[in-house]
């Protein structure tokens, strides 16, 4: 199987643990779009968000996956906005299986409630605006190939469904 693996899902639903045990266990590289986009900016995502605004965020977000939706045999642990630009889902479909770490609004709030660095939350009330976010984005998340159950705290049980999978 030589295509990439695509993690998509909300902030807080996990990617990032899940890409990384997945891409330890089947010895491929782990690419994280957040990471390449702050690496190149030289600055946090939260920075670039309040310096220079999301529509640019997600300028360099979209260049981002469309480059490595050209590359194969990665895991992709993409940011929680990926699905905004229907683009970016069609590229990261040509070399990939894209696959949607599902998690209720109550665990994912649970779980990023204290976190001070996701720039859509640093809000006045930012339930109000997560669960915004999460009806907006639950339509564009459902046109992943699979849906993997991540309410769990372990991630053994996602990991499980997607090596299943592939
Ligand atoms: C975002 C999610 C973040 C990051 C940015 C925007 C979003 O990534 O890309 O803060 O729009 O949901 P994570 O999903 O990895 O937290």
């Amino acid at each position: 199987m030589n295509k990439n693996i695509v993690l998509i899902g909300f902030m807080g639903s996990g990617k990032s643990m899940v890409a990384q045990a997945l891409s330890q266990r089947l010895k491929r590289e782990c690419v994280a779009t957040d990471h390449l986009i702050e690496t190149r900016e030289g600055q946090s995502i939260a920075r670039i968000f309040e310096k220079k605004g999301q529509s640019y965020f997600r300028d360099l977000e979209h260049q981002v996956i469309e480059e490595i939706s050209q590359r194969s045999e990665i895991v992709i642990d993409c940011g929680g906005g990926v699905v905004l630009n229907p683009e970016n889902l069609k590229l990261l479909k040509t070399n990939g299986i894209v696959f949607y770490l599902q998690a209720s609004l109550d665990v994912i709030y649970a779980r990023i409630r204290n976190e001070s660095h996701r720039p859509l939350l640093l809000v006045p009330d930012p339930l109000r605006a997560l669960e915004q976010l999460y009806q907006q984005r639950l339509p564009l998340y459902n046109q992943a190939d699979y849906t993997i159950d991540a309410n769990d705290a372990s991630i053994e049980g996602p990991i499980a469904e997607i090596l299943k999978r592939i």
